[in-house]
């Protein structure tokens, strides 16, 4: 039965049988954490094949033929380009590798835009900057708009992906200057982009002539289910419009290899590619060729990448159905909570009654479960809704993970009833 429809004695009631619950786990004194979306040890140990991938007298040369211990090659080995390309299904020439971070691509874009404006456009310092933001989303992408003082704006998204009657409407106005998303299995909701929505953002024909789409396809190769979503190519779009010149994205290895010690790419038109690589040059002279060289040799080429994935998905399955399972049986027909149920990714995204994730977080928080901070899903820090919570299962062990669902359940009930009583 709907927790709103129960009468005040029958919610105390509840309300005190889930107080005892949570203190006997209180006395546990437990430490879990499902705040951050790190893969955990057994994901790891699938790579461990990269340190054995280059070794002292083994060819040192890529396609290129230039030493990988040395300087040089810009722009990434002819290898690396083409794997990111194969995955993404891009053209290579539009590949440039980067470093171990993917965020770090985008920061430095974003940057880039401020001091020295797009393609020859006004630099956005100075400038009143608006950006549009899916949300719930990610909070690093938040971070960068906040780091540079742009303004953010919260778009709402439902399971095909943001709004896009406001996303087309809000273009219109010359101070959006941009959009941050995550077209395929996005944090928090695990939301793939509809062929529909991919299509009408490549028509976008924003007032802003130097508005720029950061298309950051981070879990573009993480399905985990059997049934996984298909993401329409961006690039393909845009080319029906001729706006190819929006999209800046980019994608890394850090959910396939080592977080922070992998490969990354980004993906951009001739005209923006010229632009990232003249500044690259002054930036650095090559990025981690040994690393890069590490990871063709280990993977050998897309079908060796999607081979790897598929054991990711062996390990991070069985956890994204031990999150689903606890949440259907816990909290299905109550009507405090509901949360996505996605095909890959590394996210559930859980909403809670209005005015609760707050006080959910910190019930779990005194318990000994960290979760991500109420609000880390929305610019600024502030749900408007106090009601969205990312779960992160990907870390903890299988034993841990239930014990954390346990609890948070537990805490679920407790704010949502505290509230419902309140009111
Ligand atoms: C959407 C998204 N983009 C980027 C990153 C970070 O990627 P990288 O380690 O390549 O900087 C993450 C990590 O959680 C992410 O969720």
């Amino acid at each position: 039965m709907e927790y709103s429809r129960m009468e005040k004695e029958q919610l105390q009631e509840r309300l005190a049988q889930m107080q005892q619950a949570y203190n006997a786990y209180a006395q546990m004194h437990l430490t879990l954490n499902m705040a951050r979306g790190k893969p955990e040890t057994r994901q790891l140990d699938l790579s461990d094949g990269l340190f054995t991938a280059l070794q002292a007298g083994d060819a040192m040369k890529g396609a290129d033929n230039m030493d990988v211990r040395n300087y040089g090659v810009l722009t990434g080995l002819a290898e690396a380009k083409a794997l990111f390309a194969d995955l993404l299904g891009v053209r290579k020439e539009n590949v440039i590798i980067g470093g171990a971070s993917s965020l770090n691509l985008m920061f430095d874009y974003i940057s880039q835009c401020m001091t020295h404006g797009v393609c020859g456009h006004a630099p956005w310092f100075g400038q009143k900057i608006k950006f549009l933001c899916p949300v719930p989303g990610y909070d690093r992408h938040f971070g960068i708009l906040e780091y540079f003082g742009i303004e953010m704006i919260g778009i709402d998204m439902d399971e095909s992906g943001p709004d896009m009657d406001a996303i087309e409407s809000w273009v219109q106005d010359p101070q959006v200057k941009g959009m941050f998303c995550v077209p395929k299995y996005s944090n928090p909701g695990g939301v793939t982009f509809s062929a529909q929505t991919v299509d009408r953002i490549a028509k976008l024909q924003p007032a802003a002539k130097d508005f720029r789409i950061i298309w950051d396809n981070a879990y573009g190769i993480h399905d985990f289910s059997d049934t996984p979503d298909t993401l329409t190519e961006i690039f393909s779009a845009c080319e029906k419009y001729g706006t190819e010149d929006h999209i800046i994205e980019v994608a890394s290895f850090a959910k396939v290899t080592f977080p922070g010690s992998c490969i990354s790419c980004i993906v951009a038109s001739d005209n923006n590619l010229a632009q990232i690589e003249r500044r690259m040059s002054f930036q650095i002279i090559n990025q981690d060729k040994v690393s890069q060289l590490r990871h063709i040799n280990f993977f050998k080429d897309a079908d060796g990448v999607r081979a790897h994935m598929r054991r990711q998905a062996e390990i991070l399955r069985p956890k994204f159905e031990t999150v689903l399972r606890n949440f259907s049986e816990k909290l299905d027909g109550k009507g405090i909570a509901k949360w996505t149920k996605p095909n890959g990714g590394y996210f559930v995204s859980l909403d809670v009654l209005d005015g609760c994730a707050k006080r959910v977080v910190e019930l779990c928080k005194q318990c000994g479960l960290v979760l991500t901070g109420a609000g880390a899903t929305y610019p600024y820090g502030k749900d408007p809704r106090d009601r969205n919570i990312r779960i992160a299962p990907t870390f903890p062990s299988t034993a841990e993970l239930q014990q954390a669902m346990d609890v948070l359940c537990v805490c679920i009930e407790i704010a949502c009833i505290e509230k419902l009583l309140s009111a």
